[in-house]
């Protein structure tokens, strides 16, 4: 089965070009002038004059029916990867969750059993540790050697995912000997249970609470102390949902001095504020995540942050409770909302806003949201870019359509968007995942199951 994409602008991490495309069974077979393919050479002509051909979104950061706080966040495997190809992102790497007592192992044999035959798109997995011992340290071996090469621990939530710095320390020695890469969620959890008590203690149960008690020095100090454990081990570190102008200068402070320190945010630090936390009637639950929005300067330094590359990739953190259910579970106090946000379907479109509005080139679109996440997770250049013999994921993007963001016209298992009622310019049109179209305007005709594990090599972005 052949494919010919003509007529497109070609994107890459460099640029954009006028091109045709072949694509040959799952792969891509060719990148050539425009016209040096006849149509019979394919089976299927799609004609993309007037669009961009870009390779498919790489999401990094998602937590499908993730358990948290007594509850599941709301997108199955099915679910969230079928919305994440409506949007153009053709490749997750979702988080498996470690609990306390339990084995790496036996968490990654389950992580498989959810995901499995269950995907419309291809996946890997990062591993979340929670109980660091002699036995997790020894089976952070066996991941990599299994494709998961990266470890995402907790600098918050003491009592669940937290690790002590001695912890923190233990597995980023092991992360430097096997040539993994620890990711850390970073943000001062024990001053913040504190400030978080005392809130409620004075009456203050509201979700803006939730902010109010996150504040960004506590982002910007557990984001140091990270930086600082990673140099001393000799670790690489990837800081995910960066959220706060302090967190960033500390992770642009050791980009500066040449350390292995990257970091990604996203959508929602990009375009939501603690304005919406603090929206009345418990509306402000909808946008209850960690680390928590912020003001709205903020999202200035974030922007000029993925132009420098001080943040290297946008992903979503994609990890959705309904408003109607799931987050009346902190009705009373905020600490008991699940939190996280959705928005899997929205990345690409959401970051082309930011290309629309003149704060990212599209060559700094591609690479944020593609290519950058296929290097840094080892997965390049099967993934992330348009050229003979990568698999061919690619997005036909129409640039000039429009649409309006909602719960009403989304695709991801939950009630309500973060976005409800924001205009775009731009819309994805038709995605392949490994040659098959998936979503085209006649609407999605991929399947649960066609998406496939990824075994991931190491990092591909070290200094
Ligand atoms: O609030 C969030 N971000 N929920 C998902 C878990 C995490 O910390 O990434
Ligand atoms: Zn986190
Ligand atoms: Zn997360
Ligand atoms: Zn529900």
């Amino acid at each position: 089965m052949r494919t010919l994409i003509k007529n497109g602008t070609v994107l890459s991490a460099t640029g954009a070009s006028a091109a045709d495309v072949l694509v040959d069974g799952e792969t891509i077979a060719a990148v050539a002038r425009p016209g040096v393919f006849a149509d019979d050479a394919a089976d299927t002509v799609l004609d993309a004059a007037g669009r961009y051909v870009l390779p498919g979104g790489i999401d990094a950061h998602t937590h499908m029916e993730m358990p948290f706080g007594g509850t599941f966040s709301h997108d199955t495997f099915a679910t969230g990867t079928t919305a994440a190809a409506w949007g153009g992102t053709t490749t997750i790497i979702d988080f498996a969750v470690q609990a306390k007592g339990t084995s790496l192992l036996s968490t990654m044999d389950k992580w498989h059993e959810k995901a499995d035959g269950n995907c419309a798109i291809d996946y890997g997995f990062h591993m979340i540790v929670s109980d660091v011992n002699d036995t997790t340290l020894k089976e952070m071996e066996s991941c990599v050697s299994a494709g998961v090469s990266s470890f995402k621990m907790f600098m918050a939530y003491p009592g669940v995912f937290y690790s002590t710095d001695g912890e923190i320390l233990l597995a980023m020695q092991k992360a430097r000997d096997t040539g993994s890469t620890i990711m850390m969620h970073a943000e001062n959890g024990i001053a913040i249970d504190e400030l978080a008590a005392q809130a409620v203690a004075a009456g203050r149960t509201d979700p803006v609470q939730h902010g109010l008690t996150r504040p960004p020095e506590l982002e910007g100090e557990a984001t140091h102390r990270a930086i600082r454990l990673a140099k001393v081990t000799g670790a690489p570190l990837y800081i995910v949902h960066l959220s706060a102008a302090q967190a960033l200068a500390e992770v642009a402070a050791a980009r500066g001095e040449g350390q292995n320190v990257f970091a990604e945010t996203c959508p929602q630090y990009l375009y939501l504020s603690i304005e919406d936390l603090a929206k009345p009637g418990f509306e402000g639950a909808k946008y209850v995540a960690s680390p928590p929005l912020r003001e709205k300067h903020h999202q200035t330094d974030l922007w000029r942050g993925l132009r420098t590359n001080d943040l290297s990739v946008v992903s979503t953190d994609h990890c959705p409770f309904c408003f109607n259910d799931q987050k009346q579970l902190g009705a009373n106090d905020f600490r008991a909302i699940p939190n996280g946000m959705p928005g899997v379907e929205h990345r690409m479109d959401l970051l082309h806003q930011g290309v629309v509005a003149g704060e990212l080139s599209l060559a700094r679109w591609v690479e944020t949201c593609a290519t950058t996440p296929a290097r840094m997770f080892g997965l390049y250049p099967r993934k992330g870019v348009i050229a003979p013999g990568s698999d061919a994921d690619i997005v036909i993007y129409d640039p000039k359509a429009t649409q309006t963001l909602s719960a009403d016209t989304h695709h991801m298992n939950v009630d309500y968007s973060a976005y409800e009622g924001l205009e775009i310019t731009g819309k994805v049109e038709t995605v392949l995942s490994r040659g098959r179209v998936v979503v085209s305007p006649d609407g999605f005709s991929g399947s649960t199951g066609h998406g496939k594990f990824l075994s991931r090599d190491l990092c591909q972005y070290l200094n």
